[in-house]
């Protein structure tokens, strides 16, 4: 898993029902926790739980977890003990006591170590797990006890998940979606193939009918979620292997949806069949989070990646030359052990080869357990932060330049809700940088073309040009 990691909490709110008990879930990290805490909510749903917009009207909390970055169990501590006394001042007030669960990769790594220093946590359950909630209630409701579920019995997840998933985003216009879970590629640094388990696929059929679900309920965009997701490799309905370029023509074909994006890419599984689909499947969108990591042979050879640095150059020429304009994003580790100034040059000169429209950069920081963590020769904490922010400076340079060259073009916009201003509407590029514009509410679900007149670090604004409602 590559993904943008967000470092604060952020509440998933859960479509109504009749809810007779309040289920909160906090969500950290990557995308596919967001698409597993609508899951657990989905799973929840049947018992009567519902969404509770604080952990303080909540009869359950979920906290889903990520431990991608250092620090992670810490702040899980620190946040339930915060929970703890939300569910004590509840208690006082005469409600009954407040199911908490930790769910997510911290759950899956420290499930034990969760219990033994936060006894009162109710749930500890990981990612493979969640179609097991409403029977872990049970369970924990009979016994009084904590229940933990740490297996990976990945073939039962899907099947076992209930299939109305309600839709996460942009006022339901956009999805995620995960068709891949698991990673098999161990990388030094990474927790991800020890919290998330091997590379599994969910079938093709199964991806449709959820996918036409969600169209139907008024989808306009889905992101494809999966650690590995170019490695998808699911049934294809007839016994066969699919891949991912084969997963996104079926899915472009269903009517009214518009786009289609995947997350996180590899650039080992990068294959001749997925570059030409974003020649050929029209609804791919031309930007793509392509991780690099490093721009050093020597890094990406102590990484475990499995590719050079004109490998990944080369990939990017082959992208460009079937779709010349695809935008690229990457994450970035600097201070990787044994990473010298060399190295370091190495990968401040492929940024400069390659221009990338934004990245995620991170220091190293040893995650127990990954083979980086016990490697000698580790970079001390002055020259990564050195390291950083050198780096920081050049992709924030290219981020601009690559938002001011827009200024000027027609872009098409899927407009996804009103603006702050009154009048204006808000929507997101091709490169899902958010636009505004003014325009009649009657347009948000359709896409429009949009002349970009400014430019902001992170958002673009804008004039509608024309008013197509492409394909909705
Ligand atoms: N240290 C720093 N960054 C890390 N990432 C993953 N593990 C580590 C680590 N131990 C970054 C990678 C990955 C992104 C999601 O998080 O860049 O692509
Ligand atoms: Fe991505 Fe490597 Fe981690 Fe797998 S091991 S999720 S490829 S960073």
């Amino acid at each position: 898993m590559e993904t943008v990691t967000a470092s604060s909490p952020e509440s998933t709110k859960t479509s109504p029902a009749r809810n007779t008990h309040g289920l909160h879930v906090i969500t950290w990290g990557c995308q596919m926790n967001v698409y597993d805490s609508a899951r657990m909510a989905d799973v929840l749903r049947p018992l009567g739980y519902g969404p509770a917009e604080t952990a303080e009207e909540a009869d359950m909390i979920i906290l889903n977890t990520c431990h991608i970055r250092e620090r992670a169990t810490e702040k899980v501590f620190s946040e339930l003990g915060r929970l703890r006394k939300i569910r004590d001042e509840r208690i006082e007030q005469g409600h009954p006591r407040t199911i908490i669960a930790v769910a997510g990769c911290v759950a899956q790594a420290e499930g034990k170590e969760i219990l033994a220093r936060a006894p009162y946590v109710d749930l500890v359950l990981g990612p493979q797990t969640y179609h097991k909630l409403p029977e872990m209630v049970a369970r924990a409701a009979r016994a009084g006890g904590a229940v933990i579920e740490t297996d990976f019995p990945t073939d039962e997840k899907f099947d076992a998940l209930p299939t109305e998933a309600a839709p996460q985003t942009a006022g339901n216009l956009t999805a995620f979606l995960t068709v891949q879970e698991g990673c098999d590629k161990f990388c030094s640094f990474c927790v991800v193939p020890y919290t998330r388990g091997a590379e599994t696929s969910r079938p093709v059929l199964s991806i449709l009918a959820e996918a036409e679900r969600m169209v139907a309920s008024g989808v306009k965009e889905i992101t494809l979620l999966g650690q590995n997701v170019n490695a998808y490799h699911g049934d294809d309905g007839s016994g066969k292997s699919a891949n991912l370029a084969y997963l996104a023509e079926v899915l472009s074909q269903i009517p009214g949806l518009a786009r289609i994006r995947y997350m996180t890419s590899h650039p080992r599984d990068m294959d001749q069949s997925l570059i030409d689909a974003h020649h050929t499947n029209s609804a791919l969108m031309p930007f793509l989070h392509l991780p690099v990591q490093s721009g050093s042979d020597n890094v990406l050879k102590a990484m475990n990646r499995g590719h050079t640095a004109d490998e990944y150059r080369n990939i990017v020429r082959r992208l460009r030359d079937v779709r010349p304009d695809l935008a690229l994003s990457s994450d970035f580790i600097v201070g990787h052990p044994g990473e010298t100034e060399e190295d370091f040059e190495a990968t401040m000169q492929l940024v400069r080869d390659i221009g990338f429209a934004s990245a995620y950069s991170f220091k190293y920081s040893p995650r127990p357990g990954t083979p980086a963590a016990g490697q000698p020769l580790q970079v001390a904490e002055d020259v990564k932060d050195r390291r950083l922010a050198q780096l920081q400076a050049l992709l924030r340079e290219q981020q601009d330049a690559f938002n001011e060259q827009l200024v000027g073009t027609t872009q098409e916009v899927l407009i996804t809700g009103k603006g702050r201003k009154p009048g204006q509407l808000s929507g997101r590029s091709p490169y899902l940088q958010p636009v505004h514009f003014d325009g009649p509410e009657e347009l948000i679900g359709s896409i429009v073309k949009v002349a970009i007149t400014t430019r902001r670090t992170n958002s673009l604004g804008g004039v509608i040009v024309q008013e197509t409602a492409a394909a909705c």
